[in-house]
């Protein structure tokens, strides 16, 4: 993370490029895709882990003892449902037994604002390192919102993990939430008018779940 922007981490590696532009191709199928997320998102969850405080141990290895390091915070990852279930088992990846909360939204098509349907938060996350994940920030209405109500419930260090984001999505959990960093694998350009990402990759959900 650099200084001038820490907030927002833009990841900038040639694995990440190419699997972006698998995710991105429309003739893409469900299968090759979800290879693809499944990468980037191992990419995504390595730098969303960035900086988190260790806890130093003593190992003994079979020449001497020696100091090591545990994972300090408690891990609490938070899909919003349904897509961020697509990014989660990279996160259990590096930390096993990082407990999964669960915050089921949709963007309502008319409105386009975020609707709660289920919400299923673990207790004790004031002490947790908080990862809320969800493939598309495109208003950001969902991430604000799904921020906020986990800031409610007592978080105090949380971070926004994302595969593609929207300037304007950006620009609003900056706003209503300095504090949270953003970790994303891409920056687009604008949304369009029925607010979806552009260029984007379409519905991140449909095309994890083979919906379309
Ligand atoms: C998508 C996406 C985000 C949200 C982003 O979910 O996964 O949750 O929209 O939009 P926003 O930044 O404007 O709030 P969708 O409503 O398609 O639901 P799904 O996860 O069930 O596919």
């Amino acid at each position: 993370m650099n200084s001038e922007h820490e907030k927002l981490v833009v990841i900038d590696h040639p694995v990440v490029a190419r699997d972006l532009t698998i995710l991105r191709n429309k003739e893409t199928g469900t299968a090759v895709f979800r290879q693809a997320l499944a990468r980037v998102s191992t990419i995504l969850a390595y730098n969303a882990l960035q900086n988190i405080r260790l806890r130093e141990t003593e190992v003994e290895t079979p020449i001497e003892k020696t100091t090591g390091f545990e994972i300090d915070p408690e891990i609490v990852v938070v899909p919003i449902l349904r897509a961020g279930l697509g990014l989660v088992d990279a996160i259990t990846t590096f930390v096993p037994d990082a407990r999964i909360g669960h915050l089921g939204m949709y963007r309502d098509e008319v409105t386009k604002k975020p609707v709660d349907y289920y919400v299923n938060i673990p207790h004790g996350i004031e002490n947790a390192l908080v990862l809320v994940v969800d493939p598309m920030l495109a208003t950001g209405g969902s991430a604000c919102d799904a921020i906020s109500f986990l800031k409610s419930k007592g978080a105090r260090e949380i971070r926004f993990t994302c595969l593609i984001s929207a300037p304007e999505g950006v620009k609003k959990v900056q706003q209503e939430h300095p504090d949270v960093v953003i970790i994303t694998a891409a920056l687009d350009q604008k949304l369009n008018d029925d607010k979806f990402i552009v260029p984007g990759l379409g519905d991140a959900g449909d095309r994890i779940f083979g919906t379309t």
